[in-house]
């Protein structure tokens, strides 16, 4: 007998009346109309089921401490970075530990299953490692946790100078932290951009890690560090383990050289993250009017062959007041921000945040398919498009076959006469010639 058959679903790739079957945590058969005995047979009424949604570019040690010590008043990235190390004196191991565990348990709720945080090494006492290591043990039964060894201060710039950091660094990864960052645009100028890129990508191909780092995070157009990590990327055989995030300054590149970037970000296999809720409230607040919009290009890198996703980057933080661990929400911005409205752009926007950061974070047996792990979200929404535009409401979310969330659908109850008795804000229901 099956653990569990979802039946009459429709898939990503819009195959509809699909059924999923699971047994022992892994998805055993998918095929349309299946009958089976199963201990729990859902019905899925048409509704959208997917592979659930990951988080490629996180902070979690930050998450949930909007107005510690004090609110960023002005909004901007460099005030951000002030309270942030304003705050840090005071952290403590229970508080970062009770935010990101409430987080997770948002994270869930919003189908959200692998997130890949970043995590503070600039203080010595790994404070912020421990805790989220310890969170990284609590939630492994429901979410995927990766955390990426982050120098906020700049592993050659920060105050207590390049030894110490690159020393704390590297206890960090010592303590189980699996990926290697940087900050290079951070760093005093653009050759110890490049400095530390180099040292940070050999650290991590000597200890056969991945890379995520932050790069050209500005309105800069003269920011070369995304060239630089492709680079050291084909330099060092790190190709498919690299990630650059953010890459706002490509926004305001010139063209020209653009043209000549992007194939050899392509070609050094680097995956890109755009995190658009953060990318759009922070980038081009020096510019008057016209204020660009500060996004990475992605329909373009998309288009040269990059694998690139939208990350969440900041949920109540230093930076960012709002957020919810929503990946819809996201994705909505995603796809507004990089004018991703063509049907096959909006199907990119889904996989931003679902298959793309996949690849990005290396993890096995994902997807809707035989042998992959029961990981899966029930939308209430048609098709990937739909899921966005209403940023559907998740009323199942599964791992390993086991219900972890649940929530009513989200349907309004109507008092008018003449009309219906509610309405979900469905497309079918609209008359069409
Ligand atoms: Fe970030």
């Amino acid at each position: 007998m099956l653990d569990l058959l979802i039946q009459n679903a429709t898939l990503p790739d819009g195959r509809s009346s699909m059924s999923v079957a699971v047994q022992d945590g892994r998805i055993v058969e998918v095929a349309p109309g299946l009958q089976a005995p199963a201990h729990d047979t859902v019905d899925a009424e048409g509704q959208l089921l997917s592979p659930p949604f990951i988080d490629a570019h996180f902070h979690m040690d930050a998450t949930l401490s909007y107005g510690l010590p004090r609110v960023n008043a002005s909004g901007t990235l460099l005030e951000g970075i002030a309270v942030w190390g304003e705050l840090k004196p005071h952290l403590t191991h229970e508080a970062l530990v009770g935010r990101a565990m409430a987080y997770c348990d948002w994270a869930v709720g919003k189908g959200l299953l692998a997130i890949r945080t970043h995590v503070d090494v600039c203080d010595p006492r790994l404070l912020a490692v421990d805790a989220l290591l310890e969170v990284k043990r609590r939630v492994a039964p429901y979410i995927d946790l990766q955390l990426v060894a982050f120098p906020q201060d700049g592993v050659l710039r920060g105050p207590l100078g390049a030894d110490q950091h690159l020393q704390t660094l590297k206890r960090a990864l010592d303590k189980g932290v699996d990926v290697v960052g940087g900050i290079p645009h951070f760093e005093r100028t653009m050759a110890d951009g490049a400095l530390s890129v180099k040292l940070l990508c050999e650290l991590a191909a000597e200890r056969g890690l991945r890379v995520d780092m932050h790069c050209d995070e500005s309105d800069d157009p003269h920011s070369r560090h995304i060239e630089s990590l492709a680079y050291e990327t084909q330099r060092l055989g790190l190709q498919g383990r690299v990630t650059g995030s953010h890459l706002t300054s490509m926004h305001s590149m010139d063209n020209y050289y653009v043209s000549k970037l992007i194939p050899l970000i392509a070609e050094a296999g680097l995956h890109v993250v755009a995190n658009p809720l953060i990318n759009i409230t922070l980038q081009g607040r020096h510019d008057s009017y016209p204020k660009r919009r500060g996004m990475t290009r992605v329909p373009e890198l998309l288009a040269g062959g990059v694998n690139v996703s939208f990350g969440q980057d900041c949920t109540m933080d230093p930076w960012y007041s709002l957020g919810s661990g929503d990946m819809l929400e996201v994705a909505h911005m995603g796809l507004h921000v990089g004018q991703m409205t063509s049907q096959a752009a909006m199907a990119q926007c889904f996989e931003a945040v679902t298959t793309h950061p996949a690849q990005a974070l290396g993890l096995e047996g994902y997807g809707i398919a035989v042998g992959c792990h029961a990981d899966m979200v029930l939308l209430q929404a048609s098709d990937p498009a739909e899921a966005i535009r209403l940023r559907a409401t998740r009323l199942r979310v599964y791992r390993r076959g086991k219900l972890l969330a649940q929530a009513p659908a989200n349907t309004s109850t109507l008092h008018m006469q003449g009309r219906p008795a509610s309405t979900a804000f469905r497309h079918e229901s609209i008359p069409r010639f």
